[in-house]
């Protein structure tokens, strides 16, 4: 796919695992890519990595100042903005009757309040038409057990997204979510630690394997396709998971724990 030579695309989230493969993706094509990440460190290592014209600036998701000085950034340096791609995401894992209050609002923080105010900064500082994506889940519609606040914050990406595309389309601007299945990335591997966990979403992915990171930037290259008429949308992108069973975690994790 071509197209994307000269456009400013924004990898929020892009030090690491998802992002970072995006990212790579979107350089490959031509991109400027900017490489954003709370991990400061992570962010420019992965930047330089890629070489000119790649760049890393520092962001925390959660704070709307932060947010803005990135875009502000990105118009100073390059004038333009056509693609944002927010991958920030963090999740916990405990039983509702024994998460904190504050592990709760700490995912949903930075998980949805995160992607609300990416989309709403990346919305006025685009100048034109543009694209935004939003990193959702299988789990925005499949309910994990010990999941409850990366569930719930996941399932209102999706609806955000929707809304998002609405409000935005009439300025040419699309919104659309990619919700992926288990991904191999360091944000699952407490997961992968679980005995007999990885053979469970196995069981439940009709194709038969655990995804890449690669497979998500197929999708988010194809979402951003510039004169595309999909917005709205929220792509599946995990092996037909989404027709099977999400794997019971919780009891997992309380099995392995009691060994
Ligand atoms: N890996 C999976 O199986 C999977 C499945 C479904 C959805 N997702 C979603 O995909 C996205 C990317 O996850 P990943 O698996 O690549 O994880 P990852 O941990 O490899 O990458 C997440 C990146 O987000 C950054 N980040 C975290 N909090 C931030 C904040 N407050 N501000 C800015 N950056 C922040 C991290 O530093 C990291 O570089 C997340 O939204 C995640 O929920 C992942």
């Amino acid at each position: 796919m071509t197209g994307f030579i000269g456009a400013v695309s924004v990898v929020i989230g892009g030090a690491s695992g998802i992002g970072a493969a995006i990212a790579e993706r979107f350089a490959k094509e031509g991109a400027t890519v900017v490489v954003a990440d709370i991990d400061d460190d992570g962010a420019t290592a992965r930047a330089t990595a890629m070489g000119a014209p790649a760049w890393a600036h520092a962001v925390q998701v959660t704070a709307e100042s932060s947010v803005g000085r990135l875009f502000d950034e990105v118009a100073a340096k390059e004038g333009r903005l056509d693609c944002v791609i927010n991958c920030a995401g963090v999740n916990s894992v405990a039983a509702i009757t024994d998460m904190d209050a504050a592990d709760w609002q700490r995912v949903v923080d930075v998980s949805l309040t995160g992607a609300f105010l990416v989309v709403k900064q990346a919305a006025l500082h685009m100048t034109g038409t543009g694209s935004i994506i939003t990193i959702g889940s299988l789990n925005a519609r499949q309910p994990a057990a010990g999941m409850s606040a990366y569930c719930a914050a996941k399932a209102g990406v999706s609806m955000l997204t929707e809304v998002a595309a609405l409000e935005l389309g009439p300025r040419g601007i699309r919104v659309n979510a990619i919700s992926p299945g288990l991904v191999d990335t360091p944000l699952v591997g407490p997961l992968f630690a679980i005995p007999g966990m990885q053979a469970e979403f196995l069981d439940n992915t009709p194709l038969g394997r655990i995804g890449t990171p690669d497979d998500i930037a197929d999708a988010a290259l194809f979402l951003s396709a510039s004169q595309s008429w999909i917005t709205g949308e929220t792509l599946n992108v995990n092996g037909g998971a989404h027709t099977r069973r999400y794997p019971d975690v919780l009891t997992s994790l309380q099995r392995s724990a009691a060994r």
